[in-house]
């Protein structure tokens, strides 16, 4: 399974970046609010130097179809990495289907269902977006619906990427491998915990301090 961070903060994919871990980069208007991105075009172009070749996707706010492929446009000139993330409404497939036919790659977002999925991919989308969290938020199973989706995608072969979003944990990124998820697209909070047992932060002590000892320091 690819990883990808979940964020709009250059530090943040700069260090990730740096960890060679990394696939691609998620944004949303929200993350980038967070991160303080006013000038977001020129945050993803950065974004998509810091990690060359990946995916990096970028979502429209626009509502109907046409203003969203004029935004979709727009985003996908910055970078040819640069990926469009468009929710699953009518108007916002009609506009996967369009912008699938100019080769700009689309990622479908805010996926809540298996239904929502089966028609993303066969509006042509590159990748789609179940969130995993906010589904767990609501006392559904997020983890549930990645293995879901990924049965009937599995069955019909379709070339459609399955990216578990909103994670919160580092047992739901795991979970997202066991579902057979193409993708976790993971905050930066929770990539760092991915690296963390106390037994490899012992153990690197404990190597340290034999070398030590036999250096006779
Ligand atoms: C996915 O691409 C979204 O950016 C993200 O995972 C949403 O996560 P949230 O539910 O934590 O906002």
């Amino acid at each position: 399974m690819k990883i990808f961070l979940d964020s709009a903060d250059l530090k943040e994919v700069r260090t990730a970046a740096g960890w060679g871990v990394l696939s691609g980069v998620t944004t949303n208007p929200t993350l980038a609010a967070k991160a303080g991105a006013r000038d977001f075009k020129s945050v993803l172009a950065e974004i998509c130097q810091l990690v060359p070749g990946a995916a990096i996707s970028a979502e429209v706010v626009s509502s109907d179809t046409d203003s969203m492929l004029n935004e979709a446009r727009e985003l996908a000139a910055v970078d040819p990495q640069v990926v469009v993330k468009i929710p699953v409404t009518p108007d916002g497939l009609a506009a996967v289907r369009q912008l699938g036919q100019e080769g700009i790659r689309t990622n479908v977002t805010l996926v809540f269902s298996t239904a929502q999925a089966i028609l993303a991919a066969a509006a042509g989308a590159d990748f789609v977006s179940p969130f995993v969290g906010r589904l767990d938020d609501r006392g559904e199973d997020g983890l549930g619906l990645v293995g879901e989706i990924m049965k009937v995608f599995n069955t019909y072969r379709y070339a459609t990427e399955v990216i578990a979003a909103s994670i919160r944990t580092p047992r739901q990124v795991v979970g997202a491998a066991l579902a057979g998820a193409h993708i976790a697209t993971v905050p930066f909070k929770v990539l760092q915990r991915l690296f963390e047992h106390p037994l490899t932060a012992q153990g690197i002590e404990r190597f340290r301090a034999d070398w030590e000892l036999l250096q006779g320091r």
